[in-house]
């Protein structure tokens, strides 16, 4: 079986996290997801719309995704992939040749991202929207 991993905050779940995500299950016969949790998020300063229970529970419900475990920390990845058995390491090219490092444990791959879409330009229009109501 070939396992495939990704990271990420998946956020307000929108169409380029689905199309990164079944483009990542695509490469194997099993899919994990590392959701960050609130915590770790503090830690960058980065608050969510939607706790880390929502955002799990959303990524988890996807037909693509067999498992879901938190991502608590940077460093946790080389030590997921040993435990886990993973054969790729697989994320958004916004992270190109960030993680070259664990090519020393499974084979890396970064993908195009969807263009046109983020947390962040929706968390714009969301906030555009409310301050157009006032
Ligand atoms: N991703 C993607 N296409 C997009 C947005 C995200 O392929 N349009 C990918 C990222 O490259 C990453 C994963 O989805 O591998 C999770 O990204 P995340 O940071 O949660 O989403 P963003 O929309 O990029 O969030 P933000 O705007 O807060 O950076």
């Amino acid at each position: 079986m070939k396992r495939v991993i990704t990271y990420g905050t998946f956020d307000l779940f929108h169409i380029g996290h689905l199309n990164l995500l079944e483009r990542l299950a695509e490469l194997g016969d099993h899919l994990t997801v590392a959701v960050s949790t609130d915590e770790f998020n503090l830690g960058k300063g980065k608050v969510c719309s939607m706790p880390y229970d929502e955002r799990s529970r959303i990524v988890g419900a996807l037909r693509c995704v067999d498992r879901v475990i938190q991502e608590e920390s940077w460093d946790q990845k080389p030590r997921d992939v040993q435990e886990l058995g993973i054969d790729v390491f697989g994320i958004g090219d916004d992270w190109q040749g960030k993680f070259d490092h664990l090519a020393q444990y499974c084979e890396v791959v970064y993908l195009t991202r969807t263009h046109g879409i983020s947390t962040t330009s929706l968390k714009l229009d969301i906030a555009m929207n409310a301050d157009a109501r006032k």
